[in-house]
This record gives structure tokens, sequence and C-alpha cells, in this order.
């Protein structure tokens, strides 16, 4: 861990609100382009859906791991637990909305239809994280906490730039897991099957 001078810290919260605003930017840009564009619209919702997939992947390897140890930390156990089991939920429903999409032509109503199916699994999911996840992070955890993270979730999403396996996940297991490898100490069980280490 190296401690950051003073005006050169990054923070996760502010880089994940950035990913959201660059999800809510693309889908608003796919509204906009003429439905006979079938290039232009696979190639935006190409680059959207493996972001979508990527951002939920390092959410998973890198904060809400650490969401649950600073709950537990700060005996708010019960919330951090509740607010992580909504996330893997919903992050495995954006997984299927995503694939669901790849079923159908770009272009077609059925695409289209998809499209916003993912656009408002994702809404939704964004509003809650940022309402409860984040926030209660921000309260829990220290600057520092919050820089190294920053960094960690930044190193993961360039390593793994190019997409990452979909994989959904039991939101109970995922649990289980992250805390028992926040007990030993290890972050090796925090790994996700296929992805170059966070
Ligand atoms: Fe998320
Ligand atoms: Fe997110």
């Amino acid at each position: 861990m190296t401690v950051p001078e003073a005006g050169r810290t990054v923070d996760i919260t502010e880089l994940i609100l950035d990913d959201h605003h660059e999800q809510r930017r693309l889908f608003a840009i796919l509204e906009q382009i003429g439905q006979a564009d079938t290039k232009s619209l696979a190639a935006v919702w190409g680059r959207l859906g493996v972001f979508l997939e990527l951002h939920a992947a390092a959410e998973e390897a890198i904060f809400y791991p650490m969401l649950l140890k600073v709950g537990l930390v700060a005996r708010r156990q019960t919330a951090t637990e509740a607010e992580t089991l909504d996330a893997i939920k919903d992050h495995n429903e954006i997984r299927d909305a995503v694939t669901e999409v790849a079923r159908y032509q770009a272009g077609a109503s059925e695409w289209f239809a998809a499209v916003g199916a993912a656009n408002l699994a994702n809404s939704d999911h964004m509003a809650e994280e940022e309402r409860e996840g984040l926030t209660d992070f921000r309260r829990l955890a220290s600057l520092q906490q919050r820089h190294d993270l920053a960094v960690a979730f930044t190193a993961f999403q360039a390593r793994n730039y190019s997409g990452v396996p979909v994989i959904d996940k039991d939101p109970q297991a995922y649990i289980r897991e992250a805390e028992s490898g926040l007990r030993d100490g290890s972050r090796g069980s925090l790994n996700i099957g296929g992805l170059k280490e966070p």
C-alpha cells in the first residue's frame, strides 16, 4: 500500500459513478441512432455490453468484498450484506439481459426491446447502488481505503479491458466466499474463474 500524496488521491466511489455516467451516456446514444444504421447500433452496443459485464465483475472482485469488510468492522454487517446480496442478484439480471440482446439482429424491434430491458435493469441497479452501497462505503471506509481500491479497480478493468467471462453468481455463496477470504486474509477466494487477478 502506497500512501498517496495530498492532492493525488483517487476514490473508488467516484470511479464507479463515472462508469455509471458512461453507461447512461451510451444507452442514451443508442436511442439516438437511426434504426437503419445497424452497423453503428451493433458497434455501440458491443462496447456497452462488454463494459456492463466488466464493470459488474470489477465491483464483485474489488468493491463488494471491501464493503463487506468495512461493514463487519463497523458492526453494520446486516446492512452491507443485504446491499451486497441485492447487488449480486442485480448483476446476474444485467448479465442475463446483455446475453438476451445477442439473440437478435441489431436494429430489429426485438433487439431494441432487449436493449431497453437491459437499460431498465441497469438503471434500477445503479440507482440502488448509488443510494446504498456507495453511500455506506463513503461513511465507513477511510480515504486511504477508497484510494487503494480505486487503483485496484482501474487496474482490474485495464487488465480485462477486452471483456470478462460472463458467469452468474450465487449471491449467498458469493458473500460466504468473500467473508471467508476476509477472515483468512487471502484474496484468493475472491478471484473470478478465468479472470486475471485483481
Ligand atoms: Fe453494480
Ligand atoms: Fe455499478
